[in-house]
């Protein structure tokens, strides 16, 4: 049977479609900051500006030197901190060698209600207590929850498998399948038998950064896949699955790309909307 395909750039078009009204009404603004040149970052930028404009939300791309350092970005994060035109904003990862140590203090200086990307301790603490505080969760996690939900995937006593552990995808999703009752195991580079911990999975989220790494034989039959990957290589681009070698054995899976890429972009909209929504509550 021909599995269903987690198509993201419907499932987006359906969320953006909901958020487009909210926007109209709530007018909040997005601000992007670059440092330096990193092409993939340049690229995702301009997904994400893009997406604003299918919304009519404002946005602003400031970018800032490949040799920009700390205090400058401190200050830039103050001003925008400060700025109540600024709904929300985000500093594109990777940094610059010169900035890398420092993202902690750079995540952490972001004020928690303009924390678009979910990144900070406030908002991913928020997300742990309960599905009902998720408030401004992780771009990325939330888009995959969102795309399971759009094409009506059960989560609840499903056993999900997490493969990638990393503060931005893996450790939030797994916590937000928690939330919905999913079964969660999360696995690393340093996990045992993983063929035989991703065989049992219901749910596979696949997040571990390495070309079609999770391969046929690793999955059971009927099983979803969500693959949070994109590689370019010589045949173009893939994700962290081997995706034609899945599709006779799984019963849905998302492609690379047009998959969870989308989802993440409508996602970080959708923290947007929820952050101007709130700032004008305590307005
Ligand atoms: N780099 C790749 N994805 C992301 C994201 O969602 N947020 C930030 N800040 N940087 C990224």
């Amino acid at each position: 049977m021909t599995p269903l395909l987690l198509d993201g750039k419907v499932a987006s078009a359906a969320l953006l479609d909901f958020l487009k009204p909210m926007v109209e009404t709530l007018d909040p603004k997005l601000v992007v900051i670059q440092v330096g040149d990193d092409p993939a970052s340049s690229s995702y930028i301009k997904q994400k500006v893009k997406s604003c404009e299918k919304v009519s939300m404002r946005s602003d791309h400031i970018h800032m030197p490949e040799d920009t350092t700390i205090d400058t970005l401190m200050q830039k994060i103050d001003e925008l901190n400060n700025d109540a035109d600024v709904t929300g904003f985000f500093v594109q990862l990777p940094l610059p060698d010169q900035l890398r140590g420092h993202e902690p203090e750079i995540i952490k200086a972001i004020s928690p209600m303009k924390d678009v990307d979910g990144f900070g301790a406030y908002n991913l603490g928020k997300m742990f207590l309960s599905k009902e505080f998720e408030h401004l969760p992780p771009a990325t996690p939330s888009g995959i929850i969102r795309l399971l939900e759009h094409f009506d995937i059960e989560i609840a006593g499903k056993h999900a498998v997490v493969i990638g552990r990393s503060n931005t995808v893996g450790k939030p999703v797994a916590i937000m399948l928690l939330n919905r009752n999913a079964t969660v195991t999360v696995c690393h580079s340093k996990t045992s038998n993983l063929a035989d911990i991703v065989r049992q999975a219901d749910i596979i989220i696949a997040a571990v950064g390495q070309p079609k790494m999770i391969t046929a034989d690793m999955v059971k039959d009927g099983a979803v896949v969500v693959d949070v990957g994109i590689h370019r290589t010589d045949e173009g681009l893939c994700g962290d699955t081997d995706f034609d070698a899945l599709l006779s054995k799984v019963s849905a899976i998302s492609p690379v790309p047009g998959g969870v890429g989308p989802m993440t972009v409508a996602s970080l909209i959708r923290n947007c909307v929820t952050a101007k929504e709130r700032q004008m509550a305590l307005r």
